[in-house]
């Protein structure tokens, strides 16, 4: 199938468009960029893996020319952090871009898969569908925003504080919520293999998994956020995405923000925990062909998760809102 990462020239762009190159899902590639998209784009055709790989940048119409055909649109492409921000901070730098990206994809791919990994995700995944409704391509089904870092996240830092290995066979951790702060809701009690921490030690890896992206930009200093995390992340689920898209089954649920209305029936589970206020939640999923096949149950929570989803929906709420209404200043 026929990937397009808008943004691929960045941080997080240029090794997720290295990861999809070399993925057995990806039949051709295509990056997009305002700038530099045709140097990522011509030493990455150097590998001889299968998909050919093309480059384009805004003049003649060149993110029309890279969406034309693709099946799955991951989105990378905005401002990053710089410490003492918020994501939250990045609304107004990014909602604009997303805002003529979201445009472009409804006028030149309106049957993709959107992942969309730009911040604020909360916000951001709200625009995308405000313009696909906007433009009548709107398929809750196929929206995702990129949660997966969260996690990859979880299942590190659970391994970590239970003194196992980091890698697989990993720690399955459920994530649900939003993407920033206390929005992320890791579910540790749901955790497989158990996690066996006492509350202070629950309370401890909960804290590191909502803040690990701002030990990131604290870490980098001025030199943006999470970037290679992120694409191996993001690779994982545009992968799992595809895999379920030509007919594969995948063994575990995946997990991402996306708009209730995906599966209404499996929502009514998830809406008699978090209220009927939260039109955007990221969920465990069941993949099919065409996206998102079912919203599955949250299954049982544990006192401190209840208290968690309590406070971090109403942060969420205020974050959606603000994407719903966002018009740009200059169309
Ligand atoms: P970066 O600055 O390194 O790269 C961003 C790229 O976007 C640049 O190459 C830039 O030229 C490009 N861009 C800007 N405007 C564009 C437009 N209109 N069309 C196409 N491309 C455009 O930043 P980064 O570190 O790669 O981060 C990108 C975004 O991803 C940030 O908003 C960051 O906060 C977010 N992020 C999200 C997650 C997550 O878990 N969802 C994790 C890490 C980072
Ligand atoms: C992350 O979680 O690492 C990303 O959302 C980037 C950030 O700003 O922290």
């Amino acid at each position: 199938m026929k990937a397009t990462v808008i943004g691929a020239a960045g941080g997080i762009g240029q090794p997720l468009s290295l990861l999809l190159k070399q993925s057995k899902y990806v039949s051709e590639l295509s990056l997009y960029d305002v700038v530099n998209t045709i140097g990522v784009a011509t030493d990455l055709s150097h590998i001889n893996s299968a998909a050919p790989v093309s480059g384009f940048l805004p003049e003649n119409d060149g993110m029309a020319k890279a969406l034309q055909g693709t099946e799955l649109v991951i989105i990378p492409a905005g401002m990053p952090r710089k410490p003492g921000m918020t994501r939250d901070d990045l609304f107004n730098a990014n909602a604009s871009i997303v805002y003529g990206i979201a445009e472009s994809i409804a006028k030149n791919a309106p049957k993709a898969f959107v992942l969309v990994i730009s911040n604020p995700v909360n916000s951001m995944v709200p625009i995308f569908a405000e313009v696909f409704k906007a433009h009548n391509t709107y398929d809750p089904k196929r929206l995702f925003g990129v949660t997966t870092l969260d996690v990859v996240r979880a299942s590190t830092f659970v391994a970590e504080a239970e003194g196992r290995p980091t890698e697989a066979p990993q720690f399955h951790v459920p994530v649900i919520g939003g993407h920033s702060g206390t929005t992320i809701i890791p579910l540790l009690s749901q955790s497989e293999p158990k996690f066996n921490g006492d509350q202070k030690a629950i309370e401890e890896v909960t804290h590191h998994i909502q803040f690990g992206g701002d030990d990131v930009v604290k870490a980098k200093n001025n030199a943006g956020s999470a970037t290679l995390s992120m694409a191996f992340a993001g690779a994982r689920f545009a992968e799992a995405v595809l895999a379920a898209a030509q007919g594969h089954s995948l063994e575990r649920p995946q997990y991402s923000y996306i708009d209730l209305n995906a599966d209404a029936q499996g929502a009514e589970q998830i809406k008699s925990v978090i209220g009927n206020d939260t039109a955007f939640f990221s969920v465990p999923i069941t993949l099919g062909r065409d996206g998102v096949s079912a919203i599955q149950p949250l299954g049982q929570l544990s006192e401190f998760e209840q208290k968690a989803i309590k406070e971090g929906v109403e942060a969420l709420n205020g974050n959606i809102a603000k994407g719903v209404s966002f018009k740009p200043t200059k169309l």
